[in-house]
């Protein structure tokens, strides 16, 4: 069976994007399933967080701009990563002369994804070409977000950029999950939430990313939080966030 291909996105900058597919992929993992995740972003946040290289032989801009395949490195049992290097923050430009560019990321993932069960993917914070190359790729996009401030206008943009790509070139893209990310118990967060679950219905998962500094800390280790801490509150967070997601995808 072909994996369920998850983009993770939202252009709002410093939501958890990042933190949560490092987490979610590694908990997958850990449960046995077959993950591939993809740093789509040019600040290379998710390969340093893995790996801690940020000079990798070859990259995801390698098999988009230049047609190399997709380089493919095994990091831990059942998980792979596809790296991004800092050339990345200049693929809008390369691509844009470039036939059918909103389609590479599809194209050059056909030949892969009968050998996982999910593919993850983290998109830099903005809309442009990259992001689009994701959500052509999945079934599913997944929204982190923070409970600080009405976050609903954002979202409208990004809802609009879903149903362009679903109505223009991938129709079988759907919402599959909205999370909250850096959750507290302030009053703020609840009325958020409250608004959330109104727009949102059962697409909002129950588990919330609790605040937790572990999950900061994490990064510069080059440890996954389960390798780091596994008995942290975001270790438990992000345990039960994909127990969710096995449930709802891959039971
Ligand atoms: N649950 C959490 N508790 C505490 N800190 C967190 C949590 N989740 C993420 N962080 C920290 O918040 C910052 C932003 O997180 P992250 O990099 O995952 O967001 P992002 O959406 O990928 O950002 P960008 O838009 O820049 O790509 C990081 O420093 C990260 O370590
Ligand atoms: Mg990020």
């Amino acid at each position: 069976m072909a994996a369920t291909v998850i983009t993770i996105a939202n252009h709002k900058g410093g939501v958890g994007k990042t933190t949560s597919t490092a987490s979610i992929a590694s908990a997958l993992a850990l449960r046995g399933k077959r993950v591939l995740t993809i740093d789509l972003d040019a600040q290379q946040n998710l390969s340093f967080t893995l790996t801690l290289n940020e000079d990798p032989e070859s990259s995801i801009y390698d098999a988009l701009v230049k047609d190399a395949p997709l380089p493919i490195v095994r990091i831990r049992e059942n998980l792979d990563l596809v790296p991004a290097s800092l050339e990345l923050a200049r693929a809008e430009i390369d691509l844009s002369t470039k036939i059918a560019r909103e389609g590479l990321l599809k194209t050059l993932l056909e030949d892969h994804i009968d050998n996982y069960d999910f593919v993850i993917i983290d998109c830099p914070p903005s809309l442009g070409i990259i992001t689009t190359n994701a959500l052509v790729a999945s079934s599913q996009l997944f929204i982190p977000l923070t409970a600080e401030a009405l976050p609903l206008k954002g979202l409208t943009m990004l809802d609009d950029v879903v149903n362009e790509v679903k109505r223009r070139v991938n129709p079988n893209l759907s919402l599959g999950g909205v999370f909250f990310t850096r959750f507290n118990n302030r009053k703020l967060n609840k009325e958020v939430v409250e608004a959330i679950n109104n727009r949102y219905g059962d697409k909002v998962f129950k588990t919330k990313i609790r605040e937790n500094i572990t999950l900061a800390e994490m990064p510069l280790t080059g440890q996954t939080i389960f390798e780091y801490d596994s008995r942290s509150n975001g270790a438990k967070d992000y345990a039960a966030l994909a127990d969710e997601i096995i449930k709802r995808f891959n039971p």
